[in-house]
């Protein structure tokens, strides 16, 4: 399902140039539940936006379902990830001025998901979520953890093969995490989908088929640190 060789990623600020990841190998077969840790600032959110085609590194290659995103231009990215990859960005994402079920019927416009029962699949999410009695409510009318909830159900609304998933659960209580967190691998198991989770709770990891951690896919990082 993902490959990746020989992957980084610099920022210039001025002179100086940030290295934000950098990746020489890593590969995750289909089906694979795979928590994503590190250190804050060591590239996660950066390889989850790399993997999702949303950023273009400076080098390397990046197969992701099939296709090799480092061949394609932004457009072809952006269609490719609607029709296969459900993100669950850091900072949710939603937009304000709609409703929760509005935000995630909007996640089926941009994939597969728009067909004639994606409203029915939406509230289906959300009551799964335990957001049934919520769903006309807009993103400032609803606890931030209520948002995350939300903003997993956007990124299932159409089925993607690849779940992508940025801390989801960093605001939840121990147990709604845990549940939302079971709930979305069971779907994600039942239907054979690949999910990375970047997380920093060790009992989500557990939950997780394998752990990676992204400074053992780093090389040069320590020369790159000590200069
Ligand atoms: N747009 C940007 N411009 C400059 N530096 C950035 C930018 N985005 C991220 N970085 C830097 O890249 C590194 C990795 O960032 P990030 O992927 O967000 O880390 P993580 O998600 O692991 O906390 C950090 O050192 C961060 O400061
Ligand atoms: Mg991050």
């Amino acid at each position: 399902m993902i490959h990746l060789r020989d992957v980084k990623k610099s920022y210039s600020r001025g002179e100086q140039s940030v290295l934000a990841c950098a990746v020489d190998r890593l590969d995750i077969g289909t089906g694979e539940q795979v928590a994503l840790i590190g250190r804050s600032g060591t590239g996660k959110t950066t390889v989850l936006h790399i993997l999702a085609g949303i950023l273009r590194p400076d080098c390397g290659e990046i197969e992701v379902a099939g296709k090799r995103l480092d061949k394609m231009g932004e457009s072809a990215r952006d269609r490719h990830r609607g029709r296969n990859i459900g993100m669950v960005y850091q900072t949710f994402n939603l937009l304000q001025p709609f409703t929760a079920l509005e935000n995630v019927l909007l996640g089926a416009l941009f994939g597969r998901g728009a067909g004639g029962d994606a409203k029915e699949r939406a509230s289906s999410l959300l009551d799964k979520v335990g957001l049934g009695d919520r769903m006309h409510h807009r993103p400032g009318e609803l606890s931030v953890g209520q948002v995350q909830r939300v903003a997993i159900c956007r990124a299932l609304i159409n089925d993607p093969q690849l779940i992508l998933m940025d801390e989801p659960l960093g605001n939840q209580d121990k147990t709604t995490g845990g549940q939302v967190l079971d709930m979305m691998l069971q779907i994600a198991s039942d239907t054979n989908k690949t999910v990375i989770m970047v997380t920093h709770d060790p009992e989500s990891a557990k939950r997780m088929q394998r752990t990676v951690d992204l400074a053992s896919l780093r090389s040069g990082v320590a020369e790159e640190a000590a200069k």
